[in-house]
């Protein structure tokens, strides 16, 4: 059976990232169930029009990686009750297709998304934005379960490392095995098509 291949989309750049972190947490529970990789796409410059065609290398390179991955996980912080603007940067991007004759990258693609924050909100309202824009898209949204981890300071080691409670790490191991089926599901349901 072929190796699911799922992209990690993370809403931050900063080094030490809780979302990024809690991304990696994913990771270690998807195991060996499936590829999971991080989108790296600091490089990819602010969308202008004047400069889409031809797209730039780094513009290129994401939507490819995108392209070729079976499920999308966004793991979004949360910046005044909004999703960050890196995240709708690179989405406006992935909006637009590289020519006319392939739709864009995004389009009936399963994705799923989860964040934490340091207060209570644990993202979920930039969470409801994310789903909005990407149901724009067209995108397949797994809508539940769906991780908003509140509290991000209080699941931090001494060096300051997220250690997820057992009540956090069972939610998004929850939503780990939801996706994995959802997407299986998807592609079972286009292998019929
Ligand atoms: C501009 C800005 C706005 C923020 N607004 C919110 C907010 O609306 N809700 C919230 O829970 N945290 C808010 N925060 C705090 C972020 O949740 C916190 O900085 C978090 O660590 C960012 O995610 P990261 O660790 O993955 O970079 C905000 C932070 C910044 C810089």
């Amino acid at each position: 059976m072929k190796r699911l291949k799922i992209l990690a989309i993370v809403g931050s750049f900063r080094k030490d990232s809780f979302n990024r972190q809690l991304a990696l947490a994913a990771k270690e529970i998807i195991g060996d169930r499936a590829d999971f990789e991080i989108l790296e796409y600091e490089d990819v410059p602010f969308f202008n029009q004047d400069i889409e065609h031809p797209a730039p290398k780094a513009v290129q390179r994401v939507r490819n990686t995108v392209k070729s991955a079976d499920g999308i996980w966004f793991f979004t912080p949360e910046y005044n009750h909004f999703f960050p603007g890196v995240l709708k940067n690179l989405i406006d991007w992935l909006s637009r297709s590289a020519d006319d004759s392939e739709p864009q990258v995004l389009d009936g693609k399963p994705a799923t998304i989860s964040g934490i924050s340091p207060g209570m909100s644990g993202t979920g309202i930039a969470q409801d934005h994310l789903v909005t824009l990407i149901s724009f898209l067209n995108m397949d949204v797994m809508n539940n379960p769906r991780a908003a981890v509140p509290n991000a300071m209080q699941q931090l080691d001494s060096e300051g490392r997220l250690i997820l409670s057992e009540d956090s790490y069972e939610f998004l191991g929850d939503q780990a095995n939801s996706f994995l089926n959802f997407i299986t599901k998807r592609m079972g349901l286009n292998d019929r098509a």
